[in-house]
């Protein structure tokens, strides 16, 4: 090395380390933001680690819950943080240390987040949380999700002065998102977009209420399902003892129309209290929340309805089907986990190649078959309970409708009813007979399909599923 080069070193090396000193003085610039944590902690604040906990959008509700009781005894309210757009993008340290921007307490920022199918709770969007706990304080920045800046959970930067007590808290943390959360109890379905009465993704459904009466299917089979879904979970202390597992997978399949959905519904309203998760269609493909939401809320049941739309389906995370991806969140929890799930179909045949591949994740199949002379004059009895038909009409009008489903039956007594009431006059057997004929008319097998039945749209012999009579698991 000759002496310029020396010369040019040295002077290089003194301009670097001014570069690097200049630096950290500006970092050290508390902003007024930063003076209330420091003064909160009691603490150079510059040295302490912040820990990042990161949420799903849908669980802000139930981590606002639980830092509201954390800091319940703390004498220093939340407060907001100023500095518009430009906060979302830093983080805490950079909002406590900024020679530029003078971020200071504000106001909070609130957002409104459904925690019911008709309520909602106002929750922090954006608030800093000085806490006392265990004695020693704990900053928390709470934050919604925020998509457009590319933030798509909820998160929270924890700073205190050891990490041994960031830990500790958010063990307790996490506890009482558990214990406090909203979802427990509820009928969600998952949708991914905001709408609806939506947490982030997670919309709250009214509990159906379909009595076992209302399902007409041959006899023993509503008992069988009830038994597998209600039954074990009413005995899940004793399986338990008895080290016998909880975890239960239903498969309901059969024709469109003839009452898997409305079994589903049954089961909902026998289970008051059971966590329910509805996924049906593109929705399973936030099948791994759904049972990781299950596994924590137990006892619970997901649902994926007319499942076989997504067997050839790519998964989200590589080429597998996600119908694989499903069997495999089944079987991803621990058989003590008192978590149900039910898949239904009207394709099974979709599905046995996957089911076949991966044994043991069902461990119930039910047939909801077309019903037989018998059901479809009980399912006639049904709709025309009340209405002034006789018993014989009603008897010969379902010997008539072969191969028809309950979802059938339903219609044709509204058709008979409509035309009885556009004439102003009340309903009689010859308008069930006729309606019936319509019906069953030739020129109106591609209605009798919508209605499911044994006739098929496909080629392949089998009628589609978005082609069945389908009805929103939740409707009345
Ligand atoms: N077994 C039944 N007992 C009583 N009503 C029925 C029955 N089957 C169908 N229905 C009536 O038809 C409607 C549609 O039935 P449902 O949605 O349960 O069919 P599904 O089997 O789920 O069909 P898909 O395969 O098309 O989803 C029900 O809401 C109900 O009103
Ligand atoms: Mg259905």
């Amino acid at each position: 090395m000759d002496d310029i080069t020396r010369e040019f070193l040295s002077t290089f090396q003194r301009f670097m380390s001014e570069v690097v000193n200049q630096a950290a003085v500006e970092s050290s610039d508390l902003t007024p933001l930063g003076v209330i944590v420091q003064d909160f902690l009691g603490a150079d604040i510059a040295t302490l680690p912040a820990i990042t906990h990161g949420l799903p959008a849908h669980r802000l509700v139930d981590a606002d819950l639980a830092l509201a009781e954390l800091g319940r005894d703390s004498e220093q309210p939340p407060v907001g943080v100023s500095g518009g757009q430009q906060r979302e993008h830093l983080a805490l340290s950079e909002l406590l240390f900024s020679p530029h921007s003078r971020f200071s307490p504000s106001p909070i920022d609130y957002l409104s987040i459904a925690d019911g199918p008709e309520t909602t709770r106002r929750v922090i969007a954006f608030g800093l949380h000085r806490i006392l706990f265990e004695g020693r304080p704990v900053v928390v920045l709470e934050r919604a999700a925020q998509p457009q800046f590319g933030r798509v959970g909820a998160q929270l930067e924890i700073l205190s002065l050891d990490t041994e007590t960031s830990s500790r808290f958010l063990d307790e943390f996490s506890r009482l998102v558990l214990s406090l959360s909203v979802l427990r109890g509820k009928v969600l379905s998952f949708t991914g977009n905001e709408y609806g009465n939506s947490s982030a993704g997670a919309t709250f459904l009214h509990r159906p209420t379909v009595e076992a009466d209302d399902v007409v299917l041959p006899p023993g089979v509503l008992e069988t399902v009830v038994r597998h879904v209600v039954g074990i979970g009413e005995q899940r202390e004793r399986l338990l003892a008895a080290g016998q597992h909880l975890k239960r997978g239903v498969l309901l399949y059969g024709p469109p129309g003839t009452g898997k959905t409305l079994t589903v519904r049954h089961l909902l309203s026998r289970t008051s209290g059971t966590t329910a998760v509805l996924l049906t269609g593109s929705s399973i493909q936030f099948i791994t929340q759904a049972a990781e939401l299950a596994r924590a809320m137990q006892p619970a049941i997901v649902v994926l309805e007319d499942v076989d739309l997504v067997a050839s389906e790519r998964g989200m995370h590589g080429p597998q089907p996600l119908l694989f991806a499903v069997l495999d969140a089944l079987d991803g929890l621990d058989g003590d986990a008192d978590v149900t799930f039910i898949l239904t179909t009207n394709r099974v045949q979709v599905l046995e190649r996957a089911l076949a591949e991966r044994p043991g994740r069902v461990d119930l199949a039910v047939e909801i078959p077309l019903p037989d002379v018998g059901s479809r004059r009980r399912l006639f009895r049904h709709y025309a309970s009340g209405l002034p038909f006789s018993p014989r009409a009603i008897d010969a009008a379902a010997d008539r409708a072969v191969e028809t489903t309950g979802s059938f039956a339903k219609e044709l007594v509204r058709r008979a009813v409509l035309s009885a009431a556009e004439q102003d006059r009340v309903v009689t057997d010859e308008d069930l007979s006729t309606a019936l004929d319509e019906l069953l008319d030739a020129g109106a097998q591609l209605a009798r399909n919508l209605l499911g039945g044994g006739a098929t749209l496909e080629q392949d012999g089998h009628s589609h599923g978005s082609w069945g009579a389908y009805t929103p698991l939740t409707s009345s």
